[in-house]
């Protein structure tokens, strides 16, 4: 060989190993997360043989030695997820549904980008639904029911653009339902949670039994309270309002009329001497009188009170 092809040669099987040991350590890298995560949940199931490839792995599928698909369902998996399957990066499907994990979904699934489907329904994982959720724009299916989410479903949902499944029933989720954008969306559930308020019109056309266990109104459900109209104020609302403001109108204006007759009498006593502090006096001892009542009175139940107070202290002092 000329030093020029030597150097050529050299070049040339550099890079070759280079991308060969990327490919390894990538799958290299699959494995050591899915032992984090074993190790870290322990189900009763998960007994892979660590000699074999990951690829082998009961739950695990490979497409061209990376991990795509990860099915973990009902295996007793137990405790919070590690920081550990981000790093499957060429992941597709996760599903780790009936099991029973619990605490927040780790900040790392960030890095799940092309992730389609993601199926978390059955545990216990609390907290608000994370906001990098949204960020995982290739989602197909997510499903996060019955679990215990709570906080408010983000208008940001509309970053999902190709969602076509997303339930959220059986979680303590609350506010109203945002107007989601979301084209592809067929399936959609988020009954008995603590939602409120009226179903957006684009998801008027999903099951009755999807929005159930709430204190929603609005088609499916049943029409809200006066807003039987679209464009803007109902006919009742805006009847509502004007004979509200008559009977305003009409009391301001007794209340002026009583007034001025009223100014009128007391014109009238203030001419006569005597009248005058006769009618301050009866108009005192009327407002004393009750006054006094009420004070005997109050005194009274603070007593009554106090004393069962004090007979509750003792009961409970018996029970301790
Ligand atoms: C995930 O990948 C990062 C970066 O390569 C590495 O430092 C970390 O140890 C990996 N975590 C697991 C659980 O494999
Ligand atoms: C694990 O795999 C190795 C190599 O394939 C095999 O020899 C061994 O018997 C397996 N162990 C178990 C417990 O199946
Ligand atoms: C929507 O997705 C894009 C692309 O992944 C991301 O950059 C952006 O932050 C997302 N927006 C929200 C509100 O999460
Ligand atoms: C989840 O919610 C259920 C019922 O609302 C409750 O019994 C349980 O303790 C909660 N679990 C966690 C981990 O918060
Ligand atoms: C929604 O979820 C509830 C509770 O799990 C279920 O009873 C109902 O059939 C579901 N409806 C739809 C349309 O998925
Ligand atoms: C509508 O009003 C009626 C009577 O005031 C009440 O019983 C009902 O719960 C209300 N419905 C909604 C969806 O607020």
């Amino acid at each position: 060989m000329k030093p020029d092809e030597q150097w050529l040669f050299v070049v040339f099987s550099v890079i070759s190993l280079a991308f060969l040991s990327t490919v390894d350590s990538d799958l290299a890298s699959d494995r050591a997360a899915l032992v984090a995560l074993r190790s870290a949940v322990r189900g009763r199931t998960l007994l892979w043989n660590l000699s074999d490839s990951p690829c082998t792995w009961v739950g695990v599928s490979c497409v061209q030695d990376r991990v795509t698909v990860l099915r973990l369902p009902g295996m007793g998996l137990l405790g919070q997820l590690p920081v550990a399957i981000g790093n499957l990066s060429q992941l597709q499907t996760l599903s780790l549904r009936y099991n029973a994990l619990r605490g927040s979904i780790p900040s790392d699934f960030a890095q799940l980008s092309i992730l389609r489907n993601l199926y978390l329904q059955g545990n216990q994982f609390s907290g608000e639904i994370p906001e990098f959720l949204f960020t995982l724009q290739n989602l197909v299916r997510l499903n996060l029911a019955d679990n215990n989410f709570t906080g408010t479903i983000s208008p940001k949902f509309d970053n999902l653009t190709r969602l076509d499944t997303l339930y959220l029933e059986d979680n303590s989720l609350t506010g109203s339902i945002p107007e989601l954008d979301l084209p592809a969306l067929v399936r959609f559930n988020v009954s008995n949670n603590k939602l409120n308020g009226s179903i957006p019109k684009r998801l008027a056309t999903m099951n009755i039994s999807a929005f159930q266990g709430n204190t929603l109104c609005g088609a499916p459900l049943a029409p809200c309270n006066g807003t039987k109209s679209d464009n803007g104020l109902s006919g009742g609302a805006i009847a509502g309002i004007v004979i509200g403001s008559v009977i305003g109108f009409l009391i301001v204006l007794a209340l002026l009329l009583c007034f001025c007759r009223g100014r009128k009498s007391a014109n009238k006593t203030i001419s006569s001497k005597d009248a005058a502090p006769a009618s301050s006096t009866v108009i005192q001892t009327e407002t004393e009188i009750p006054r006094e009542k009420t004070s005997v009175s109050t005194e009274n139940t603070s007593t009554d009170f106090s004393g069962a107070v004090k007979a509750e202290a003792k009961s409970s002092g018996h029970k301790n």
